[in-house]
């Protein structure tokens, strides 16, 4: 069964004191609201607070703590990398790969990005992977062979019951901070033809169970109509995830 997701992208927003607040308001909300118990909701704060967000989160039903980020290499002198195995040990069960600004600002390649994939998947937790393309490469009507790339490099030297695990987000960067939105109709032709890579390489039950989300100036507002495409399973929200009342309108917005 394919599942619902909402995921918040908190990126290097909020210090401590900020950031502790925020995620008690979003609990709490999601306290009150029998609604949303069967969205998997899913918070990537900065490393740093995912020990305690884990804490907090315990005894709230599909609430998850998520990295946005992780080493390829399992342990060593790499100054400054945090280990997937690491990001296991303070509880949390997700780890966003590939997003943009880590494939533009970081240099991170397919192979990076295909082994950050595999040591994900090796200690148990969920990659969340992200494709898209710019905005030059969809003007020039390349967005399918970049999404495409992205896909196949990365994660088809995986198994069906590997790739079975994983959550695809596809956010075009064009979309992404910049209150742009991609039309429900380019959403929805983008997560078909996801969808239907997947089939070619691993067949219908796989294809049909992955949760493919969409990113990119999701929010409460547009949140309603991109989750009612029938290929859209759910948002990577970065800049509306750092407002508890948005985001939890949001986790709402899926339809009956
Ligand atoms: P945005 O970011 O919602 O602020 O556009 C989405 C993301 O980068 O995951």
């Amino acid at each position: 069964m394919r599942k619902k997701i909402v995921a918040g992208n908190w990126k290097m927003n909020k210090t401590y004191s900020e950031a502790v607040p925020l995620m008690y308001e979003i609990k709490d909300l999601l306290f009150k609201s029998s609604k949303s118990e069967s969205v998997i909701k899913i918070i990537a704060p900065p490393y740093l607070y995912i020990h305690d967000f884990h804490e907090t989160s315990k005894g709230l039903k599909n609430l998850f703590i998520g990295a946005q980020n992780c080493a390829y290499e399992e342990s060593g002198a790499y100054t400054g990398e945090i280990s997937a195995s690491m990001i296991k040990s303070v509880g949390a069960n997700y780890i966003i790969i590939g997003h943009s600004e880590r494939r533009s600002y970081y240099k991170e390649t397919h192979e990076d990005l295909k082994k950050k994939t595999d040591i994900t998947l090796k200690h148990g937790l969920t990659p969340i992977f992200c494709i898209g393309e710019t905005k030059e490469k969809r003007e020039s009507n390349e967005h399918f062979n970049v999404v495409e790339a992205q896909i196949t490099d990365s994660l088809f030297h995986l198994s069906a019951e590997e790739f079975k695990k994983i959550v695809l987000a596809y956010e075009p960067v064009w979309a992404i901070g910049t209150g742009l939105t991609a039309s429900s109709a380019q959403a929805q032709e983008m997560h078909h033809f996801i969808r239907s890579l997947i089939e070619k390489k691993y067949g219908s039950g796989v294809s049909s169970d992955i949760s493919i989300l969409y990113g990119g100036s999701c929010n409460e507002k547009n949140a309603a109509e991109l989750f009612a495409c029938p290929d859209v399973d759910g948002g990577l929200i970065g800049g509306a995830a750092l407002k508890a009342k948005e985001f939890v309108e949001i986790i709402h917005s899926f339809p009956k």
